[in-house]
């Protein structure tokens, strides 16, 4: 629990400083985050939130929406939440046409939704079903979002996308299987062709590669897929000698998202405490 009474859930110590400090980078702004409700998204909804941002969360699960709002109202904070299923393209052109007709446009999008959705580890074990649905949630998804706000974005030509790939993606993962690092390391593409399509238009578009983040979804896939002895290894090979927390991920969000990265576009940034450099 953190001095703000905010549970991330994650393994790790939280710090006792609140990064979001007295900054308001987003006053004014309004921010959009798939899937959001829990882990990752939630930590970055919560910072942008913090930092002035009109934040709305989507997630597929109501009592996770509900409960994170609570969360962040205890904070002193506000998310605005809908339901959505990041995995249906009607559901997610019609909500997001919606929430931008209450909220106004977005100017952030946070395509958070993402995970292995607990696939087989090993190639040979993974169908064709699996690959799909993989896809569907990592990748259709934010082309989904990304086709909902651009046009708004383009309008008012300024605009920030951050996309969620994973270190998985650029060097392999230890946790999920092939059609999880393929679709990650797609997103990196995704994100450099929309850099280059929409950089005319003020919008800046950049993905961001976690290692793995102690979240309640990796923590039994790291436990299940490796043994102590190999985690223990893995730990004391990252420089860093910790994991990635949620924390990190939210102040790696909010600086692509902020005017501080106004000339950052088309960017792959590691967030691996070293574990992997390039
Ligand atoms: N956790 C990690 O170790 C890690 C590492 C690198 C990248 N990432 C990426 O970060 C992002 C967030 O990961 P996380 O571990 O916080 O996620 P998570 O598994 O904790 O899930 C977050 C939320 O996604 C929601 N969700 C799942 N399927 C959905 C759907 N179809 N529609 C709407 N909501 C849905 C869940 O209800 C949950 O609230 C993902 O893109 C993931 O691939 C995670």
């Amino acid at each position: 629990m953190s001095s703000k009474g905010i549970d991330f859930g994650h393994a790790g110590p939280l710090r006792e400083a609140d990064p979001a400090r007295n900054c308001k980078r987003f006053s004014g702004r309004a921010a959009l985050l798939t899937a959001a409700a829990r882990g990752i998204g939630l930590a970055c909804a919560l910072r942008l939130a913090a930092e002035g941002a009109t934040v709305c969360v989507t997630d597929r699960d109501e009592d996770a929406l509900a409960e994170a709002a609570a969360l962040a109202q205890q904070a002193g904070l506000t998310l605005h939440t809908s339901v959505m299923d990041s995995s249906d393209v009607l559901d997610t052109a019609t909500r997001i046409e919606t929430l931008q007709q209450l909220l106004g446009p977005f100017d952030i999008l946070v395509n958070n939704a993402g995970g292995s959705l607990h696939t087989p580890y090993h190639f040979m074990d993974e169908t064709d079903a699996h690959w799909q649905s993989v896809i569907e949630l990592n990748m259709l998804s934010a082309v989904w979002s990304c086709r909902a706000v651009l046009p708004g974005m383009v309008a008012r030509g300024v605009g920030r996308i951050v996309n969620f790939g994973s270190k998985a993606g650029r060097f392999g993962s230890l946790i999920a299987g092939a059609n999880y690092a393929a679709v990650k390391g797609a997103m990196a593409s995704l994100t450099r062709q929309l850099a280059l399509e929409y950089g005319a238009y003020g919008i800046t578009v950049n993905c961001i590669c976690p290692g793995i983040v102690m979240t309640a979804r990796t923590r039994s896939l790291w436990s299940e897929r490796r043994t102590p002895a190999e985690r223990a290894r893995v730990l004391d090979e990252i420089p860093l000698k910790r994991h990635c927390e949620v924390e990190d991920v939210a102040a790696s969000v909010a600086f692509l998202a902020s005017d501080d990265a106004a000339f950052i576009t088309g960017a792959t940034l590691d967030l691996n405490g070293g574990q992997a450099m390039a």
